[in-house]
């Protein structure tokens, strides 16, 4: 038996964060970050290694080069500015999240780009075929989604974006790919299984929701020695990943 006590802040952090107009940025350290694939851009550090595993395995990089990662507010705030007088309000508010909504502000999102002569900044390049699917195909294995589908910009609040990828982490990449649910569905969805109660079991893991405290501290009782990682929300609570038996991915493991 052991006793987590998980502080009101924690429930802004981790790789599950729900990051939308809804759902700001809470203002946070700064992530750990580094640069990805040589370039300046910036990703969250296990964030950048799964992406780094990813094209190692698809021979990513060959073709495929990092655009935009990691942003600052006042970054955000200059793309926001500079879409609105090039490109109008309707463009912008489809594929420039507000300042202080944006999920690149987290450092778990990249958007990449099919090396060419001339990459656009903000739709970059990314087709359904070649090196950029085959991206698509393995990218859920090493914990990414890609964060805003066509047919879900009703959902998401945000036009279709092919080249925008989030990471969210193992199993749960899978299990949104699986069940075509964005982060916007998925975080609702897992709020059916509380911790106290129903965990969800998905091959050799077992995921649950606890509900913060919005008095102070949340305290998860744990009852066994399981591997587990939390992550906030970023919306009411936090999510439990309990590891059954050692998998693959193992630095998505993390003792809170
Ligand atoms: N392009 C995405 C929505 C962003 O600006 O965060
Ligand atoms: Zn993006």
């Amino acid at each position: 038996m052991s006793t987590l006590i998980l502080t009101p802040e924690a429930m802004y952090q981790g790789d599950l964060i729900l990051v939308s107009a809804a759902y700001p940025c809470h203002p946070l350290p700064c992530p750990d970050l580094v640069t990805v694939a040589g370039t300046q851009v910036l990703l969250e550090n296990r964030a950048a290694q799964a992406l780094d595993r990813l094209m190692a395995v698809i021979g990513g990089w060959e073709g495929i080069t990092p655009v935009s990662g990691w942003r600052a507010q006042e970054e955000q705030e200059a793309i926001w500015a500079d879409s609105l007088a090039e490109n109008g309000l309707a463009f912008t508010q489809t594929y420039v999240a507000l300042p202080g909504h944006s999920e690149h502000q987290t450092g778990l999102a990249i958007d990449l780009g099919l090396k060419g002569n001339h990459i656009d900044f903000i739709r970059p390049d990314f087709p359904y075929q070649g090196l950029c699917q085959d991206f698509r195909r393995a990218m859920a294995r090493f914990g990414f989604v890609q964060r805003y589908p066509a047919g879900k910009e009703a959902v998401t609040g945000i036009g279709h974006e092919p080249w925008h990828f989030r990471y969210v982490g193992q199993p749960h990449a899978a299990i949104m790919e699986a069940r075509g649910l964005t982060l916007e569905e998925y975080i609702p969805w897992l709020r059916e299984f509380p911790y106290e109660s129903c965990r969800y079991q998905e091959k050799n893991a077992r995921i649950s929701f606890l509900r913060a405290n919005p008095q102070g501290p949340t305290v998860l009782e744990r009852s066994d020695p399981l591997p587990c990682a939390v992550s906030g929300n970023n919306v009411d609570g936090f999510i439990i990943t309990e590891w059954r038996q050692a998998h693959g991915e193992t630095d998505q493991v993390r003792r809170p």
